[in-house]
Formats: C-alpha cells, sequence, structure tokens
C-alpha cells in the first residue's frame, strides 16, 4: 500500500530511534522524506540513504530546535527542496534528567523549547508549505506527561504542553484541512535512555508487568503514525492516541 505517494513527510529527529524508523516507513509507503538531525550526521546519512534505495528522494538538514532561526531555516530548505510539505511530524526530543529539585532555568528552557516550542513553529511554518487539500502534523509523547517518572520533571511537563498544543492546532488549523494528533509511546528501547540512571533496572520492571509479553517497537509507533497522518484518520483530531501494550492498565 502506498498511502504517502506523491507526498512530502519531514520526521524531525530522524537520525535515530523513533524518528528513523518513521522516516523510512514513510518512504515504504511512497513519501519523500526531511531526514532531519541535530549532532548525528552520519546516522542520518544512513536514514537518507535507506529512504532513497526505497525509490523515494531524502533531503538531509540539520537544525537545532531550540533555536527559532534553526527551525526557520529548516523549514526554509524544505520549501527549496520540495516546495511543500504534506505532514509535519515531531519527534525529536532531549531533556534535563534529574530530578526536579536539581533542574535549572536553563536545562528547564531547553526541554521546553526542543520538545514544545518547536512543535508551536514548525505547525506555523509547515501550514504555510501545506498544500489547499490540506495536511497532517503529528507530535511524539510520552505517558510522562501524566504519570510520574524518576528524573523526568522537564520532559514529563514538556510533553503535558504538547499533547494539550495538538488539541488547540487540531481546532484552529482545521478549516485548513489540516489534522494534528499524538502519540503517547510506552517505552521502547533506544539511545535516549541511556541517560536516564537506574534505567536497566526499570527495563527489567517494564518488561515484568506488560500484559502483552512483548515490548514495543518503533515499528509498533511507526503502524500508528501512517494511520494518524493518512484520510483514513481525519475524524480522529487533537487526540493523543496511547500505545503502550496494555501497560498503564493494571493497577499496580
Ligand atoms: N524511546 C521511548 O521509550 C519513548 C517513549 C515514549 C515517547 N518517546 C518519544 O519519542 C520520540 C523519539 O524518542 P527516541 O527514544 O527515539 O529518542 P532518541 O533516540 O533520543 O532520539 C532523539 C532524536 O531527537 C533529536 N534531537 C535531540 N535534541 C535535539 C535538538 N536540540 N535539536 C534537534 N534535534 C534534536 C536527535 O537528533 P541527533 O541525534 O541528530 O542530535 C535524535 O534524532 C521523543 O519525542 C520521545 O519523547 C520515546
Amino acid at each position: 500500500m502506498e498511502r504517502y505517494a506523491g507526498k512530502v513527510v519531514l520526521v524531525t529527529g530522524s537520525s535515530r530511534g523513533i524518528g528513523s524508523r518513521l522516516a523510512v516507513r514513510f518512504a515504504g509507503e511512497g513519501a519523500d522524506v526531511v531526514v532531519h538531525y541535530f549532532r548525528s550526521a552520519k546516522e542520518a546519512r544512513g536514514v537518507a540513504a535507506e529512504v532513497e534505495r526505497l525509490g523515494r528522494r531524502a533531503l538531509l538538514v540539520r537544525a537545532n530546535l531550540s533555536r527559532e532561526e534553526q527551525i526557520e531555516h529548516l523549514f526554509e530548505q524544505v520549501g527549496e527542496g520540495f516546495g511543500r510539505l504534506d505532514v509535519f511530524v515531531h519527534n525529536a526530543a532531549s531533556g534535563r534528567n534529574r530530578p526536579v529539585s536539581e533542574i535549572d532555568a536553563k536545562g528547564f528552557d531547553w526541554t521546553m523549547n526542543v520538545n514544545t516550542r518547536a512543535l508551536l513553529l514548525g505547525a506555523q511554518h509547515a501550514s504555510r508549505l501545506m498544500p489547499e487539500e490540506g495536511g497532517a502534523i503529528l507530535a511524539l509523547s510520552s505517558f510522562g506527561s501524566e504519570r510520574v517518572f524518576p528524573n523526568y520533571g522537564s520532559v514529563g511537563p514538556s510533553k503535558a504542553a504538547v499533547e494539550s498544543l495538538v488539541r488547540y492546532l487540531a481546532v484552529e488549523l482545521a478549516e485548513r484541512n489540516i489534522n494534528a494528533n499524538a502519540i503517547s509511546a510506552g517505552a521502547i528501547a533506544t539511545d535516549a535512555h541511556k541517560h536516564f540512571p537506574g534505567i536497566e533496572e526499570q527495563w527489567a520492571e517494564i518488561e515484568r508487568r506488560l500484559p502483552y509479553h512483548r515490548m514495543l517497537t518503533a515499528d509498533d509507533v511507526a503502524n500508528l503514525a501512517l494511520f494518524l497522518c493518512s484520510k483514513e484518520a481525519e475524524m480522529i483530531r487533537g487526540q493523543t492516541i496511547r500505545i503502550d501494550g496494555g501497560l498503564t492498565l493494571p493497577i499496580p
């Protein structure tokens, strides 16, 4: 199935982890892809090569999403390279992983800027590049937006704001046929975890508690993303869809 033939998709943070898989899966369904990265240039080139192996065009753009002018530059490159954008996936995230009593203003601002403000500014730029028939915006969240994880006191609030922002985008951009939703994913083993103290023990605990006995993968998230950004999901608007294999259902 080629649901995205002729479409252009931008996935922020597609150099690694979930984002890299999203980029390849959108390409697998016919999309040309903007592979965005910040520090992982080599990995991003690998993802772009994979997109091209699938017969699609890839545009590689570097931008630090904590910086307003670099976000502007990213979308200028998209406009110059493809002349349009159909799907904007804000997947990139960063954070100061420490207890709330140790998070300073700089770290909090950094987290909010990369995770949340980049969605706002990105959605503004993206909507200007979207054709008259509309498009889709998708943000990656986590259930740290409403639950409390150790060392997650900057990222959790940034994700709560992401989920709220998605509701506003969905309502205010509906007139222009632009849909917006978020995916709140359970734990997936990516590099993101290596910065969390004690993650090995938390992994073991997650595995033990999962009602459906397999860990979530980036492909599970991609399956949902491909649906949510398609016409088939046009009546799902401003929602945060949880995908966690049932992890959060039982009372601990
Ligand atoms: N993994 C999980 O268990 C899990 C669970 C729920 C939700 N999520 C969400 O899913 C998304 C992807 O997670 P992941 O685990 O795949 O993350 P990851 O492996 O840590 O990758 C993060 C990505 O964000 C980019 N990035 C970080 N700081 C940036 C900045 N300042 N400017 C631009 N790009 C920046 C990185 O680019 P470079 O490497 O090129 O710098 C990288 O591509 C995130 O929004 C995360 O919160 C993940």
